[in-house]
């Protein structure tokens, strides 16, 4: 069965879409994105995620492509013509089509692109009874990545260094060797006592979908929740560590920097944050 994208008002096979030359997301990465988990044939997290898409568009005063209901009706279409059950559904909205010139354009209509991909979840889950390892790197990025923008190049090459050593995500480290978040996940710690620790959303890291629906978990399970710092060292000694994001939930981290967390297999608390998200996480049928 073919993929389908759609593209500025059109379904379309994935393998014909294009945009414009003079996309402005193309030529100054000047645009925002969403990814939001399709999971047993439920959209996760739609309203949270469109949400964040609403305030990245008005950080960079890009209009709606669309009313919002009609948006999501896009969502549900494309997940469905692609008969995603498990999977995720990309979407991207940039300023449009413009001769190139660093001002805004005057008139111009926002472009749109909505994707979706199967992905196995039993691979997932493999990938979760393991765990991922990280590496760390200096953080080099803009100060406003709390904008979901497509201006991704540090991440790129953030993960490609992680890949080069044989690691599946890299943390960005500030200039005070606290970790704020990964290439395309925030960043978490469990501390010996059980509690859960992860940066201030407001000090330079995305605020999270899946690390919002995580508090509500972290709540359900009787966890208590540390908003604040935490070093390198002290991930290092860690009781557990863990990634979040759409695509990954709560994913076991068990070494940084080549060193293990704890005893080196994926924590139990990890893992029991990981089992209750579904069910907590607000679900739309696609
Ligand atoms: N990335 N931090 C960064 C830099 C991210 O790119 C992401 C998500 C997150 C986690 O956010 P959420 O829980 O809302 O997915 C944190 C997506 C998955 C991506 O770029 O593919």
């Amino acid at each position: 069965m073919p993929r389908i994208a759609y593209v500025n008002g059109r379904y379309v096979a994935h393998a014909d879409a294009c945009v414009h030359i003079e996309d402005r997301g193309y030529q100054f990465a000047d645009g925002v994105y969403e990814v939001c988990e399709v999971a047993r044939g439920y959209i996760v997290d739609m309203k949270r995620h469109l949400d964040r898409l609403d305030r990245s568009l008005g950080e960079l005063k890009i209009a709606w492509p669309m009313a919002r209901a009609a948006f999501q009706i896009v969502i549900r279409e494309v997940v469905r013509r692609n008969r995603v059950v498990n999977g995720l559904v990309y979407m991207q909205v940039t300023r449009g089509v413009a001769g190139r010139d660093f001002l805004f354009p005057a008139n111009t209509r926002p472009a749109v692109v909505v994707t979706a991909k199967k992905v196995d979840p039993t691979q997932v889950s493999k990938r979760a009874e393991e765990g991922i390892r990280v590496v760390t790197v200096p953080e080099n990025r803009w100060d406003r990545v709390d904008i979901k923008s497509v201006g991704l190049l540090p991440n790129v090459l953030a993960k490609e260094k992680a890949k080069a050593a044989g690691a599946q995500e890299a943390w960005f480290v500030d200039t005070d060797g606290n970790v704020k978040e990964g290439g395309s996940s925030n960043a978490w710690i469990v501390t010996k006592d059980g509690a859960l620790v992860t940066r201030p959303a407001e000090h330079g890291i995305l605020r999270g979908i899946t690390r919002t629906t995580l508090f509500d978990v972290a709540a359900k399970l009787g966890l208590k929740i540390e908003e604040r710092y935490f070093s390198v060292s002290e991930a290092r000694e860690a009781r557990e560590a863990f990634i979040s994001s759409a695509t990954t939930i709560a994913m076991p981290v068990v070494a940084i920097d080549g060193t293990p967390i704890a005893n080196g297999h994926p924590g139990s608390v990890t893992l029991s944050l990981r089992q209750a998200f579904f069910d907590i996480a607000e679900k739309s049928p696609a």
